[in-house]
């Protein structure tokens, strides 16, 4: 039998689930202008920040209206988790869980962000774009 690892993407409401990536970005662009956006993960519900539990990576996608494959728009590591010789946690240094980026596009799409807890696996959200 096939696996898909499309079953092993998970969504929830942000408000209540603190893996969910939440994407901050405006809902209608200016064509061909650069505009920013933020991916955070556990906005509401903040995620564990520690060496046994933590946010990975989070990746950012654009599928543009009419192509046929998406577009990579860039992509943190998270690399600090308070590991140390002495054990876990032992040290008080975590990265956050947040980027932002930036990019330009002609047509409307669809954002997508992907999230990767390292006990809870795969997360993404997605946010419509429209350009005038
Ligand atoms: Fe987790």
């Amino acid at each position: 039998m096939m696996v898909d690892l499309r079953d092993h993407f998970q969504s929830a409401d942000w408000k209540s689930e603190k893996h969910m990536p939440v994407i901050d970005a405006p809902s209608t662009v200016k064509k061909g202008e650069v505009f920013d956006l933020q991916v955070e993960v556990g906005r509401e519900v903040s995620h564990p920040n520690k060496t046994e539990h933590h946010i990975r990576w989070i990746a950012v996608y654009f599928h543009p209206e009419g192509e046929k494959s998406l577009h990579e728009i860039g992509r943190a590591e998270f690399a600090a988790h308070g590991g140390s010789t002495q054990g876990p946690a032992a040290r008080s240094v975590c990265t956050n869980p947040s980027v932002e980026l930036s990019f330009r596009t002609d047509k409307p799409g669809m954002i997508f962000a992907s999230s990767f807890c390292n006990i809870h696996g795969l997360w993404m959200t997605s946010k419509k774009v429209s350009v005038v």
